[in-house]
This record gives structure tokens, C-alpha cells and sequence, in this order.
């Protein structure tokens, strides 16, 4: 019965019925030619990305570049003046932070956005509360936390009921990970998770990364820490100066080459890539058509 001649790797059940199109080739979320300007600034110009699932995608760039404005256009903060976000294929229009959130991105930003003062079963279910009749089902929720953070092989926190003031960056970074993980999210976007954290933490957390990309998730890791992106990315994509100008598997790059893609937007040493191609015009082949004509 199952007449499917997909011969990629996608361990998908035989009779998934939507199977069809959203699997292998088709990424969860795409950018398709966005461009944002703020007044006079042309923060981004023409940007195409993929964030297929199941796999890790770092979004480099030096300060500056739009990787996060970038982010902020798909979490539902700002729109694009022009272009399209597509998610599974369908053109979706990402109009505020819920809109995002109704199909399954959660962004943790740098700051983290966890209450000081709750625990950690407070701030992973914060919003979410379950309930108990009219009460509060603490009982739930607490193994609910324990059991999310032991699947994550998060081992380090003492206790679920420590006020997360008390955690370390990396135990922090881990607790907001795992939050994004309880609200089954399809996506999500990690704002230089890394940037505050020692050696050790750093390691938890990029192995988190891992495991959470592993899971079936499409991760987009923002960095400009080449030791995470070689550490732990599938596909690398560049921007400079507000255009994406490369984007490609890991294993096209070496840390030169990116650094080159960071600093000057170009480089010699990787193979050239169709997104390096003036002003994106590439293989009409490999990009739905999209109706770019006024410009
Ligand atoms: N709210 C804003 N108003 C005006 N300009 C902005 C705003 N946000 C970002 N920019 C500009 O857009 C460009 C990209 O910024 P950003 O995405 O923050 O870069 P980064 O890659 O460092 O995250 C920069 O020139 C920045 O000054
Ligand atoms: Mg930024």
C-alpha cells in the first residue's frame, strides 16, 4: 500500500497522510525575498532562508548584518515590507508574537524572558498553568518539568522548585530551552544562547541544541561564535550587510570561509553557491515563483 518512492531517509510512518509534500524537500519555514527598511536603514534586503526540521541552521553575521531583525520578522515583531514567510510550504502571514506562537515558534531571546523570582516549574508553565479543578495541579506540573528535564539529560539543576535566580547562564538557558520544548514547539529560535556562558556551560547547552534538533525540531541558532557553529550546525547561512549571502551545509565551510562570508560578504575558498549570485537571482528552478515584479 505504501506506493511512496521516497527513497530519502525521512523515518516517516508509511501512512502519514501528510506525508505528501511537507516532508524532505519542502523546509518547515522559508523566507522568501524579505526585505525590511526602518526609515532611510535597509535592514534587510531580499533575504531567502530555510530552517528545514530536525536540523540545526546557524544564521551568522557580524553585528549589524540583520540577524536580528531577521529573527524578529518570523517571531511575529516586525513585518516584511516585501516578500513572503512560507511554513510548510503555504504562504503564512506572521502578523504578531501569537500568530507565531499558534504554529509552534517560540524565540528565546537573549534575555531570556524567565521571572527571577518564580521557580521552575513556575516559569516553564507560566501562562500555561494546568489545573486541578479550580486549583493549581502543582503535582503535575512539577513532574511534568522533572520529567521534560530529564529528557533533555538536563542534570545539573538540584531542584525544580529553585527560584531560577539562583541558576546558572547555562541552567537558565537550559530551563528556557526546555520551556519551548513542553510547548511542543516546531520551532525554535535561539538568540545567541551561548553569549554569556563559560566553557563547560556552553558545552550543555550546545548538546541541548543537539538533542532538541534531533527530536524533530527545526532549530535556528542566531551566532557569530564560530566554535558553536562548527560545534554543533547542520547548515550555515550568512548575512551581510542586510543580504544573505550564502547559505549552504556545513560541510561546504571551513571557519575562513565564513569568517570571509561575515567580514567581506564573499569567498574564495568555499564552492560558489547559488544565493552568492548578484542580487539573488539564481536558478529560477529552486525557488517557487514569487510575485517579485514590483520593485
Ligand atoms: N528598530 C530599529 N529601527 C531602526 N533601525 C534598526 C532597528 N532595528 C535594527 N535596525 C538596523 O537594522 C540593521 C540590522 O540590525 P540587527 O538585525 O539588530 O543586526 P544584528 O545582526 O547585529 O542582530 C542595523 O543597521 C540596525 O541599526
Ligand atoms: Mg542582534
Amino acid at each position: 500500500m505504501d506506493a511512496s518512492p521516497a527513497p530519502a531517509a525521512a523515518p516517516g510512518s508509511s501512512g502519514d497522510p501528510r506525508g505528501g509534500t511537507a516532508t524532505v524537500d519542502t523546509p518547515l519555514l522559508s523566507l522568501r525575498g524579505v526585505t525590511k527598511r526602518f526609515g532611510a536603514v535597509q535592514a534587510l534586503t531580499d533575504v531567502d532562508l530555510d530552517v528545514p526540521a530536525g536540523m540545526v541552521t546557524a544564521l551568522a553575521g557580524d553585528n549589524g548584518a540583520g540577524k536580528s531583525v531577521t529573527i524578529k520578522t518570523i517571531s511575529g515583531l516586525w513585518r516584511p515590507d516585501e516578500g513572503e514567510i512560507l511554513w510548510n510550504g503555504q504562504v503564512v502571514d506572521i502578523a504578531n508574537p501569537d500568530d507565531a506562537a499558534d504554529l509552534g515558534i517560540t524565540t528565546v531571546y537573549q534575555d531570556l524572558a524567565l521571572c527571577d523570582n518564580l521557580d521552575i516549574v513556575q516559569n516553564m508553565f507560566l501562562g500555561h498553568e494546568l489545573l486541578r479543578g479550580r486549583a493549581l495541579d502543582e503535582d503535575t506540573m512539577e513532574k511534568r518539568a522533572r520529567a521534560t528535564l530529564a529528557d533533555l539529560s538536563v542534570t545539573t539543576v538540584r531542584s525544580v522548585r529553585q527560584p531560577v535566580a539562583s541558576l546558572s547562564g547555562g541552567q537558565r538557558q537550559s530551563v528556557a530551552v526546555a520551556k519551548a520544548v513542553m510547548a511542543n514547539s516546531k520551532l525554535v529560535i535561539l538568540d545567541e544562547p551561548t553569549a554569556a556562558l563559560g566553557v563547560a556551560q556552553t558545552r550543555m547547552v550546545l548538546d541541548l541544541v543537539r538533542r532538541l534538533a534531533d527530536r524533530g525540531v527545526a532549530v535556528l541558532l542566531i551566532s557569530h561564535n564560530l566554535n558553536d557553529v562548527f560545534a554543533v550546525a547542520d547548515r550555515v547561512a550568512v548575512l551581510y550587510l542586510g543580504r544573505m549571502v550564502v547559505e549552504a551545509p556545513l560541510s561546504d565551510f571551513d571557519t575562513q570561509s565564513v569568517v570571509d562570508y561575515m567580514t567581506i560578504g564573499r569567498s574564495e575558498r568555499a564552492t560558489p553557491d547559488r544565493r552568492a549570485a548578484p542580487n539573488g537571482a539564481g536558478s529560477a528552478a529552486d525557488r517557487p515563483p514569487t510575485g517579485e515584479g514590483a520593485k
